[in-house]
Parts: C-alpha cells; sequence; structure tokens
C-alpha cells in the first residue's frame, strides 16, 4: 500500500506515530515561516505542516504544488496548536518529512468544494473531478448502502436475485424503447427493455417464487428532474399472493430501508384509494405531509348567480392556514400562476377569512358574508385563513388545485425534507382512454389484473375497470408502482382485446407470454421502485441525477463522453444502417 492511514482517520491518540499519506493537494496556504496543505482523500482531510526553519527545502517544495496534485507524504503526526473543531482530524497535523509527487495535475476547470464555481454543464463534463466533491461523494455512499441494504433485506426474505437480459424484443406498450440494431440479422432489432416484467413473470412460470434484481430500465422518453433515459429499479416479483401480502412485504423494505439508511424506525403507511385521493389532493401522488384537503363547494357555492360557478362540473378548493393577510400584489401573483399554462387555471377566487372575523373575497358581488362563513365552516377555516378556489371541468380543475396545493405547501414550509410521509394509492383505473388513438391504453401496463369485483365490467364499461394495482408514494414522489397480474391467458387474451391488438398482434408480440402461461403460471403480483428516486428522496433532493455517478442531461446526452455521437459508415454498413445508394 501506498499509505498507512487515510486522511480522514488520525486523531490525537496517534499523535507521535510516524504515517505514511496519500491524495489530492485540495488547497495550502503559505503563512511565510509556514507552509500548510490540506491533503484529502475519499475519507477526509488531514492538514499537512511544513516549517521554513526547519526544513526549507521541503516547505519550498510544498509551495510549488497545485491543486488536485496527487501526493504521498511521510511524517509525524503531532498536536495542532490550532485546533480546527469542524473538522474530524482538526486537533492533528502531520509534520512531513517527505513528499513524493505522485502526479501533478492540470488547474481544475471549478473548484472541489461544496460551493463549487462550477456550473451544472461543467461539472457534468468534468464528472469525475465533480464526484471528488464530498457531497457528490456522500450521494453514491448513500446509494451504495440503499443497494446493500435491498440486497440483505430481500434475501433475508427468501427472495433470490436473477439477471434477466438487456438486449430483448421491442413492445408496443409504455414509452418509446432503445433499439440495437442486429448486424447478424439483417433489418432486425434487439430493444433495451424498459422494465424486466415479461422475464419477472416468467420466472414466477418457472416457480422461482420470490425474485428481485437491482437492474437498469431504458426508456426514451422525455426527460425531467426524476427521469433519465437510463435508471435503476429494484424489481420484484412473487407468487401465491395477493395484494395486501404485497404490500406488506415491501412495506417491510421500507421501513427497514428507513431504519439502516435514514434512522428512523416509526415509519407507517397510509392507503388511500385513486379516486380519493384525486378528490382530496388532485393528485395520483398526493404530498401528505400536509392536510390542506381538497373541499368540494359545489352545493354550498353553485346556483347563487355567479356564472364561472354555475357552469362549471366542479368548485373546489384549499384552505391555507393564516395567509388571510396576503395582499393585493401576493394574490394577483398567486392568480397569474395558476393561470399559468403548465397549471392551466382560468382564474382563482379568494375568501379571506380576517383575523377580525370578517369575510373579504374576490367574489363579494355574488356572496355574503352568511354564505362565505358557510364556506369556512366547510374547510374547517379559522380567522386568519385564506381559502383558495378554483372551479371548471373536474380532471382539470383537480390537477390544477393539486399544483396550487403543492405550492402553497412549499410557501408554507409544509413540506419539510426530513419529514417523511409515506402511502399506497391503490385501485387505480386499469385503463385510460386515449382521445388521439381513439383507443384504450394499460394505465399500468397491459399485464395488471382487473380487481376481481370489476372484471365483468371488461366486456361492457371497460373505461370503469378498476386495476388490481398499486403505487408507493412518499413525500409526492411516486416510488415504486406494481400490480397483481392477469395469471389466465384467456383473461390476458381478452385484455389484449381490450387494448386494441389483434389475435396475431398479440401473438407476435407477446406470443412467448400467452405460451408460456399455458403452462401452468401461479398467480402472482410484484412491483418495482425507482431506485435512483428512492436515493434522492432520501438524500432530500428532487434531482436524480445527483444521485447517478454518471447520468445525463437535459437533452439525454452524456457531455463527458460526448455520446450519443455519429458512428463510422463501416459500422453502419455491418449492421445495414445506411440507405441504399448513399
Ligand atoms: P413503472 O413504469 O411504474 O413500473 O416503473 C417503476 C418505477 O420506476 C421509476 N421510474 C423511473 N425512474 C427514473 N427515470 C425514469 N425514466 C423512470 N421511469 C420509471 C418510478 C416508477 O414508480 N414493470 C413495472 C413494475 C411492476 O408492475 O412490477 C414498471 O416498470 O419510481
Amino acid at each position: 500500500m501506498l499509505r498507512t492511514h487515510t486522511c480522514g482517520e488520525l486523531r490525537l491518540e496517534d499523535v507521535g506515530k510516524e504515517v505514511v499519506l496519500a491524495g489530492w493537494l485540495q488547497r495550502s496556504r503559505d503563512l511565510g515561516g509556514m507552509t500548510f496543505i490540506d491533503l484529502r482523500d475519499r475519507y477526509g482531510l488531514t492538514q499537512l505542516a511544513f516549517n521554513m526553519e526547519t526544513n526549507a527545502t521541503l516547505c519550498e517544495q510544498a509551495r510549488g504544488l497545485g491543486r488536485e496534485y496527487v501526493l504521498q507524504v511521510r511524517g509525524a503526526v503531532a498536536e495542532r496548536s490550532n485546533k480546527n473543531p469542524k473538522m474530524p482530524t482538526g486537533d492533528i497535523e502531520i509534520i512531513v518529512s517527505e513528499i513524493v509527487v505522485l502526479n501533478p495535475a492540470q488547474t481544475p476547470p471549478f473548484t472541489i468544494e461544496e460551493n463549487t464555481d462550477g456550473g451544472d454543464e461543467l461539472r457534468m463534463k468534468y464528472r469525475y473531478l465533480d464526484i471528488r466533491r464530498n457531497s457528490v461523494r456522500r450521494n453514491l455512499e448513500l446509494r451504495h448502502k440503499m443497494a446493500v441494504e435491498t440486497r440483505n433485506y430481500l434475501s433475508d426474505q427468501g427472495f433470490l436475485e436473477v439477471e434477466t437480459p438487456v438486449l430483448i424484443k421491442s413492445t408496443p406498450e409504455g414509452a418509446r424503447d432503445f433499439l440495437v440494431p442486429s448486424r447478424i440479422h439483417e433489418g432486425q432489432f434487439y430493444a433495451l427493455p424498459q422494465s424486466p416484467q415479461t422475464f419477472k413473470q416468467l420466472l414466477m412460470v418457472a416457480g422461482i417464487d420470490r425474485y428481485f434484481q437491482i437492474v437498469k430500465c431504458f426508456r426514451d422518453e422525455d426527460l425531467r428532474a426524476d427521469r433519465q433515459p437510463e435508471f435503476t429499479q429494484i424489481d420484484c416479483e412473487m407468487s401465491f399472493v395477493t395484494r395486501d401480502d404485497v404490500l406488506e412485504a415491501f412495506e417491510g423494505l421500507g421501513k427497514h430501508l428507513f431504519k439502516k439508511v435514514k434512522g428512523i424506525d416509526n415509519i407507517s403507511f397510509d392507503r388511500i384509494s385513486y379516486a380519493d385521493a384525486m378528490k382530496y389532493y388532485g393528485s395520483d401522488k398526493p404530498d401528505t405531509r400536509f392536510g390542506m384537503r381538497f373541499v368540494d363547494l359545489n352545493a354550498l357555492a353553485q346556483n347563487k348567480g355567479f356564472q364561472v360557478f354555475d357552469d362549471a362540473e366542479l368548485v373546489v378548493g384549499i384552505n391555507a392556514e393564516g395567509c388571510a393577510d396576503y395582499t393585493r400584489k401576493q394574490l394577483d401573483e398567486l392568480t397569474d400562476w395558476v393561470r399559468r399554462p403548465q397549471i392551466g387555471a382560468k382564474g382563482l377566487v379568494y375568501v379571506k377569512y380576517n383575523a377580525d372575523g370578517s369575510f373579504k373575497s374576490s367574489v363579494d358581488k355574488f356572496f355574503d358574508a352568511a354564505q362565505l362563513a358557510g364556506w369556512a365552516e366547510a374547510f374547517g377555516a379559522r380567522p386568519g385563513d385564506l381559502m383558495l378556489i378554483l372551479a371548471g371541468e373536474t380532471n382539470a380543475t383537480q390537477k390544477a388545485l393539486g399544483e396550487l396545493r403543492l405550492e402553497m405547501g412549499k410557501r408554507l414550509g409544509l413540506r419539510d425534507p426530513n419529514t417523511f410521509a409515506c402511502l399506497w394509492v391503490v385501485e387505480f383505473p386499469l385503463l385510460e382512454w386515449d382521445e388521439e388513438a381513439q383507443r384504450f391504453f394499460a394505465m399500468h401496463h397491459p399485464f395488471t389484473s382487473p380487481l376481481p369485483e370489476d372484471a365483468a365490467l371488461l366486456s361492457t364499461d371497460p373505461g370503469k375497470v378498476r386495476a388490481n394495482a398499486y403505487d408507493m408514494v412518499i413525500n409526492g414522489v411516486e416510488i415504486g408502482g406494481g400490480s397483481i397480474r392477469i395469471f389466465d391467458w384467456t383473461l390476458q387474451e381478452k385484455m389484449f382485446e381490450v387494448l386494441g391488438f389483434s389475435p396475431e398482434e398479440a401473438q407476435n408480440q407477446f406470443g412467448f407470454l400467452l405460451n408460456a402461461f399455458r403452462y401452468g403460471a401461479p398467480p402472482h403480483g410484484g412491483i418495482a421502485f425507482g431506485f435512483d428516486r428512492w436515493c434522492a428522496l432520501f438524500g432530500g433532493s428532487d434531482s436524480i441525477r445527483d444521485f447517478i455517478a454518471f447520468p445525463k442531461n437535459n437533452a439525454a446526452r452524456d457531455v463527458m463522453i460526448d455520446s450519443p455521437s455519429p458512428v463510422d459508415v463501416k459500422q453502419l454498413d455491418e449492421l445495414h444502417l445506411r440507405l441504399k445508394g448513399l
């Protein structure tokens, strides 16, 4: 080894020891008679001291070293006269007797500090330097711990980790596939898996019974802070289980991770139906760290002569506690906020329940104080509160109010990243109607079973069928989703039919699964968690990129290795991809 200790390790009790350290030069300070260098490695920083009086040559040598040089130093551990309580090694320093420059370094394009001067794009281009920063390294450590604890827990519960292939077959459902052209089979393509869904179901047919895999998935979709084209799932499947068995098993995983990774052991999971989540929170992934539940005002506010409410399918609002003192300017700004195209509301009605018990609203012309007091009662509002109301078509209004609720929660400091509210959203609709395509799509995926009590509706009113599907939601983030699967091949065929597949198309795309189901498929169900999202949530960040060693940017590029990039014509020819005549 080129070192006896790490840069995070030495303490007062080591004083007097002769040690060898290796690491990167974080910073040096030249104080005339003394020169100090902070030497950094993965484990921390240690101060190196050079004394002009006792060893001028060495001191001169130290002064000539630049940032990020890779050094090996030998020296004696000494107690510091000027201790730094902020550093774990702040009680000691190394009186250096010898330096070896293992490798000089060019000046890095940004400072390797917590508050770096490097912008996002630059840090991504030099991600290997970015990872030297504590916060990024800590995120990777958290990710590692999450993976280890996931494996420990699931393995203890009898789950078997099985790898499934990465070169698979393109299927039309879900997001867009990434395709890989075949050299050997001209004109044919592999697809990268959007998830190992069909393989894990085949493993259940194969009798594996409890499967998991921490696995890369690939989706060619538009990127956001919580989406990457390649991301990682904790993918799981179980046989001979009901929905509640699955929810219990993975509440167990959730509790284990909270305990081992966050040190929190009083986590509980609520359950809410999709219908109620939309009704009370305007979202299928409600952030339940705070209340501010929706209050339906149709009965109280309609047919009183205010056209906007009367014409609306839904009049619904939230109560923002303690916000009655919002100024005109703040209310105008909030109105503009809900009118932005991303939110899409036409306007915002407010009712101030003033501290003196009086009301002031934007609809005073239409509603008197007694009526507004009735609303306040419905909201459970108290003097000092502000009621915010939207009206319009049900789905759009719920969604817009859901966004406003989140925004108000943020402004009121109710979304503390160190508080955790865990939830199962259950009973999702099985199908979604797509206006453009004029057909149903599976809301989760085509292998999700209907709730048994709704199965008969599949032939008569498919849009009404609820799925035996569930999402795990923590703090408003969809951490995972899954379902109890269809295991009866006739029902699976029926499902493909409802989704508009002809029997031939179903056979072409999914024949392997339909055939397998004919050989004794057990009842089964499972779930997949967004591993990157879970790490980001535990790390207190909205962006999963911070928890991926080498992520893609918002344009799906890896700016470090410059990918995607053009390839040689010869490669295109081998892959039969060049248009004839070019
Ligand atoms: P689903 O498509 O809901 O289900 O994905 C499961 C979880 O994966 C995460 N996730 C993503 N994370 C980062 N970037 C992305 N582009 C991305 N897309 C999804 C989310 C999501 O909840 N096979 C089914 C699961 C099952 O039924 O068992 C599936 O993939 O956190």
